[in-house]
């Protein structure tokens, strides 16, 4: 295998290209994506809101090795690339694999407050992706992108160049692939243009690796253990029987999706036989990571879970997945304000990360996508969150005076709108936490309040979202446990594990959920939720 290097060269500039996926695909992907939903943002454009470059990478008599109208492979690579692979893999052969070291890209070479200047001089290679191409008469203009940062490298070619002709003949358009070598000089700069949707895509990606990245930080840093819950279970964690199955009864493979339903083992009363199914009884896809992080609270005592998570739920809403990630902090010796103060300290301690670390892309939402979205967040990371009674709660929407949709009693569940006007209108945009749920409308676990009615619940609700996290205190009484579980109907033989901790060195305990894409949505401002996820899976969606 070849080693990868901090592209410093000093030999003969070259150019390649070859198809790759992003960021060309994405605006694939945007395009497919859109197309079965109804969603369709303005096409915007970016072109006032780049400034000027400070710097550009001219190109010293460039050689073209390859262009993406060669690929012909299978597998979308250019001949001519997997030649090249191949070459350096058989000169590695028998050798070592190198040192890996960390690529210079874009953002590299324009950090700092010189915007890159002082790098005036040095020999670079850049590799990225075309965003344009504009040919003149002795000189051509290639703006290339390679994810790293918001704005391009200005690269710019004579046209002496061997292979020039490609240039002239459109071969490199929008989403090209290209290696480039060069010098980098000042430059006067100019202004460019580029399609936004493609771009915006490529900023949520982003700003959703810097969120995970500051959620790992902060628990790491408050001493919290990361565990790794299944994703097959036999429980139904929130017992709102929204599960997928996960079963081998059923066509396994492409090939057997068209087999007679006769082939489904069977009992003799006529039912599915699950003692022949994979693991011998029946099991779904996750829809929490709680109950398995329960159990290692008892032995670690502060531990988190951050995994994908799947509701088979047939709402087709701006907030909501089929398939979504959720961060799960689980505290032993806890109760419900120990709680909201880790759920407040979390959330504001990652949005003061982006805010502190994805500048450019904040910006960029700021401009494009919600106006005032920093002020918004620098509001949510500064103040202390609103907190009032589910009874306040309804009382307040009660005294509204505004016409909801879904009419609001003592013991209805919110719907998004009342939760929205509590946290958009009522207070004016601050996140509210709402507390004391009652208990019917509540999952088994969260603990009993003395009065009988309602449960030591919180969500927190964030503007255009509503709720962004859900946690409580849970019960860790057992005879209560056991009883609202026989109340509830659940069997209590498959949660045996889960009331042993509750026989066993029971300790106070409380936690909470965060929606990972609902973060995402809040942070950036999107509205959709299927625009903050690589690959949305919604009802009647699971494409790519
Ligand atoms: O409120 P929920 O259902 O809580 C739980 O699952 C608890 N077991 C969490 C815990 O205490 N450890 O879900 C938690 C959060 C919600 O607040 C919401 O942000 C998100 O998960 N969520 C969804 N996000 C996208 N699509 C969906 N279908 C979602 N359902 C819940
Ligand atoms: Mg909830």
């Amino acid at each position: 295998m070849a080693s990868f290097t901090s592209t410093i060269c000093t030999g003969a500039t070259s150019f390649s290209s070859r198809l790759c996926i992003p960021p060309a695909a994405l605006l694939h992907f945007w395009r497919r994506r859109h197309t079965f939903s109804s969603y369709r943002p303005a096409p915007l454009k970016l072109s006032h809101f780049l400034g000027a470059s400070k710097i550009s990478l001219p190109t010293v008599k460039p050689k073209f090795i390859g262009w993406r109208s060669v690929c012909t492979r299978a597998d979308g690579r250019s001949d001519q690339i997997c030649e090249a692979e191949q070459v350096q893999r058989s000169h590695a052969a028998g050798g070592t694999v190198g040192k890996f070291q960390k690529r210079l890209r874009i953002a590299d070479i324009k950090a700092g407050p010189a915007q890159g200047l002082e790098r005036v001089g040095q020999c670079l290679s850049v590799r990225g992706w075309v965003r344009t191409c504009r040919v003149q008469r002795s000189i051509t203009f290639i703006e290339v992108n390679d994810g790293s940062c918001l704005s391009n490298l200005q690269c710019v070619t004579a046209s002496d160049v061997e292979g020039f002709d490609k240039v002239h003949s459109g071969l490199i358009t929008t989403g090209t692939s290209v290696l480039i070598d060069g010098v980098l000089v000042a430059s006067e700069g100019s202004k460019q243009k580029i399609e936004l949707k493609a771009t915006k895509l490529v900023l949520v990606a982003r700003v959703r690796n810097a969120l995970a990245y500051a959620t790992h930080k902060y628990f790491q840093d408050m001493g919290f253990v990361w565990v790794a819950s299944p994703i097959i279970t036999g429980s139904d964690c929130e017992g709102a029987g929204q599960q997928f199955c996960v079963t081998t009864l059923l066509p396994f493979s492409q090939e057997d999706v068209g087999s007679p339903v006769s082939k489904i083992p069977s009992t003799k009363d006529g039912s599915i036989d699950w003692s022949k199914d994979f693991f011998g009884k029946p099991t779904f896809l996750t829809v929490s990571g709680q109950l398995n992080g329960e159990t290692y609270a008892s032995a670690l005592c502060d531990v988190y879970t951050f995994g994908p998570t799947f509701r088979a739920e047939n709402s087709n809403t701006s907030r909501h997945l089929a398939e979504f990630w959720m961060i799960e902090p689980e505290l032993a010796f806890a109760n419900l304000n120990d709680d909201m103060a880790c759920a407040t300290a979390y959330l504001q301690y990652v949005l003061r990360y982006i805010l502190d670390n994805c500048k450019e892309d904040m910006e960029f939402f700021n401009t494009w996508i919600e106006k005032g979205i920093i002020a918004r967040l620098n509001n949510v990371v500064e103040k202390e969150f609103v907190q009032l009674t589910y009874t306040d709660a309804v009382e307040l929407l009660l005294k509204a005076k505004k016409q909801f949709q879904f009419p609001v009693k003592w013991g209805c569940d919110l719907q998004s709108e009342h939760e929205r006007y509590i946290t958009e209108e009522a207070f004016l945009g601050s996140p509210v936490i709402i507390t004391d749920y009652p208990k019917d409308i509540k999952a088994f676990y969260m603990r009993q309040n003395a009065d009988g009615k309602t449960v030591a619940a919180m969500d927190v609700l964030v503007p255009k979202v509503g709720e962004l996290i859900g946690g409580s205190q849970r019960e860790e009484r057992l005879e209560l446990l056991e009883s609202r579980m026989e109340e509830l109907g659940l069997d209590k033989e498959t949660y045996w594990w889960y009331l042993d901790l509750r026989r066993y060195g029971s300790v106070p305990h409380a936690g909470f959920g965060l929606g990972f894409e609902r973060l995402v949505q809040f942070a950036t401002g999107m509205d959709n939720i299927r625009d903050v996820i690589p690959f949305p899976r919604t009802p009647g969606s699971a494409e790519f």
